[in-house]
């Protein structure tokens, strides 16, 4: 139970944020759209965006409310007890302390958040509460997730093993194998503290998934041609390039022929403001792949790997969920540009 005070600072977070994405993001769209012509792409309007009387306001706000939920979600989180692991548990957890974490993982606070996800047990917490800030509390339920698995992940016929990389604290792991209780689900993840909260939480939950501590990108330990599913939500965009071909590369390995893929992430729009704007929150937000990511041609990498029909549709959390084409919906407030990359391995 959060205190008066606890509460009141999540409060002015969550408030700053929701302003800065209905308020200064449709502000500097519209400063933008009077100062000439409409930029041709998110490089031509660079210049003109910052060049607006908002601009400032806006760059800065996303930064600073970025610093400022971390420290109100700390001190919100700082008397939560440690994560107490299951006697007798369902599902299992197999970390790995001799795990090397790789350098473009440690060298960087991801999100802003102090320490990453990985240092202490309670950077699990603060990630736990800071995820729903982040999301402007549109995914206090985890129906964000919910919505991806039904709409993406689904019709597949008597799964026995599905495999979810980067999973977190678990959020993301949960709704598969409530979609296929039948199946073995595994969670995979570099981040000990979040594989334990995400034990703690699962069994909790009443379900049964096995976590373990390995890196995607280079050999998550899985038996070769075993998975029906292997979905990320979240993940690439953390990735550098050579952990990114790394990472499909693992995928396909792990598949089963005629196995499917299902990443949800980020893309490019094609509306100028909003790529430049989201090429910023890489920069702002200590995510430095972010804008690699989405300037790759991740299908033709996906392909290279050697998965077929590698392709990106559009993601809208707000219920609908998977898109059939790569078009968003309009909208005036700011929005993360969600899209699935989806592809088979040959059968
Ligand atoms: C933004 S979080 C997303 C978590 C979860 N999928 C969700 O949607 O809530 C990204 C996660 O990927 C993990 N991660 C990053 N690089 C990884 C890698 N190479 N192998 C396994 N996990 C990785 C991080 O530790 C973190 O927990």
């Amino acid at each position: 139970m959060l205190d008066h005070a606890a509460r009141a600072d999540l409060d002015f977070v969550l408030a700053w944020r929701r302003r800065w994405a209905d308020t200064l993001y449709p502000a500097l769209n519209e400063q933008v759209a009077e100062a000439g012509p409409p930029p041709a792409d998110r490089k031509a309007a660079a210049p003109i965006a910052s060049a607006q009387p908002v601009y400032p306001w806006f760059a800065w706000s996303e930064r600073a409310s970025q610093k400022a939920l971390w420290r109100a979600v700390s001190d919100a989180t700082a008397d939560t007890p440690a994560i107490v692991l299951p006697a007798a548990p369902q599902g299992a957890l197999t970390l790995n302390p001799d795990l090397a974490l790789p350098d473009w993982y440690t060298d960087w606070d991801i999100h802003v958040q102090p320490g990453g996800v990985w240092r202490a047990d309670a950077s699990a917490h603060v990630y736990e509460l800071g995820a729903k800030l982040v999301m402007m509390g549109g995914n206090d339920d985890y129906a964000f997730h919910t919505s991806f698995v039904t709409t993406c992940c689904n019709g597949l016929d008597a799964p026995t093993r599905l495999v979810d990389l980067g999973c977190g604290f678990g959020k993301s792991t949960w709704p598969l194998k409530r979609a296929y209780p039948d199946a073995e689900v595994i969670g995979v993840d570099l981040a000990a503290p979040c594989l334990r909260l995400a034990h703690s939480k699962t069994e909790g939950l009443g379900l049964a998934v096995q976590y373990r501590q390995a890196d995607a990108t280079t050999d998550t330990g899985i038996e070769a041609s075993s998975v029906d599913l292997v979905t990320s939500t979240m993940l690439i965009h953390e990735l550098p390039r050579p952990a990114l071909e790394g990472y499909f590369a693992e995928m396909v390995r792990i598949l089963k022929p005629g196995g499917r893929v299902a990443v949800l992430d980020f893309q490019y729009t094609g509306d100028p403001v909003r790529d430049h704007a989201v090429t910023e929150h890489g920069v702002r937000n200590n995510e430095p792949f972010m804008p690699g990511m989405m300037s790759a041609d991740t299908c033709a990498m996906a392909e290279a790997a050697g998965l077929v029909n590698a392709r990106w549709v559009a993601f809208d959390e707000r219920g609908a969920g998977r898109l059939d084409s790569k078009a968003w919906p309009v909208r005036r407030e700011w929005h993360f540009p969600w899209a699935v990359l989806e592809a088979e391995k040959p059968a």
